[in-house]
């Protein structure tokens, strides 16, 4: 196998039970005993109804929550690497580098404007100034952020345009794996088709990608296959 078409993600043995302290320790099995590889190209949608475990999956491959069994591995740095057991400044690493999540929600930077915002994951990766402005401005225009909002910061703006200014921080990048959680869910059908081009195009480019989608034309347009996450239900 050449380094292009190996899975860019290899999930093995994946379960989650949250613990919540503040309630005597009670337990929430979520899923256990998931196994998933994604490919280069590959756009894995997560179906399963609400509560089913589709964001914590999903958060679990990002690192940001630690799973109570198995591995999450990914290609990073011509190498696989468990994100599971990473320390935080490698999985920082990843997340500059390799890994790039759109979240429902934009975490608000105050007082940075917009465009630097969406600048900022191309400057940390060197990419040089003219050059990071030019793809920020290419990437705000198809989403059609209003040019008078570019130099304020993204506190104060609609749902729908912080939603965009969040996809467009991670599709402006080149990253080879894309995590998203339904990143179309405030945005009008115009907006949604602009989003499916930029995620067709990283796709056709060999990103990995896995999503969650509730809107059938989305999810119909970049899907590659299905993944059912109610069939890892953990028991009760
Ligand atoms: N931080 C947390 N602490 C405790 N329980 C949690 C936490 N996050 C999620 N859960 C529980 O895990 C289960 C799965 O939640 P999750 O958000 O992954 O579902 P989902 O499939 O994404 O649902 P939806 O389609 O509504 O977004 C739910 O029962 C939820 O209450
Ligand atoms: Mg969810």
């Amino acid at each position: 196998m050449n380094d292009d078409n190996r899975p860019q993600i290899v999930v093995h043995a994946l379960g989650k039970t949250f613990t919540l302290h503040n309630q005597g320790g009670m337990s929430v099995p979520v899923f256990s005993g998931v196994e998933l590889e994604v490919l280069p190209g590959e756009c894995v949608v997560l179906s399963g109804v609400s509560g089913v475990g589709k964001s914590t999956m999903l958060r679990s491959i990002y690192g940001n929550y630690v799973p109570s069994h198995g591995s999450v591995e990914v290609w990073h740095d011509h190498a696989y690497l468990d994100i599971t057991t990473a320390s935080p400044h490698v999985t920082l690493d990843v997340r500059r580098r390799t890994m790039g999540y759109v979240s429902q929600f934009l975490r608000v930077i105050p007082r940075i404007s917009t465009l630097h915002l969406v600048m900022e994951p191309l400057l940390e990766n060197g990419v040089d100034a003219d050059d990071a402005r030019a793809r920020a401005e290419n990437v705000l225009e198809r989403l059609h952020l209003p040019r008078a909002l570019w130099q304020l910061p993204p506190a104060t703006f609609s749902g729908g345009e912080q939603q965009r200014v969040n996809i467009a921080r991670v599709m402006v990048r080149d990253y080879p794996i894309v995590l998203l959680d339904e990143p179309t869910a405030s945005l009008d059908a115009d907006n949604r088709s602009v989003v499916v081009d930029l995620m067709k195009t990283a796709l056709a480019r060999g990103t990995a990608m896995v999503g969650i989608f509730h809107d059938e034309g989305v999810r119909g347009a970049v899907a590659t296959r299905l993944f059912d996450v109610a069939r890892f239900k953990a028991a009760a």
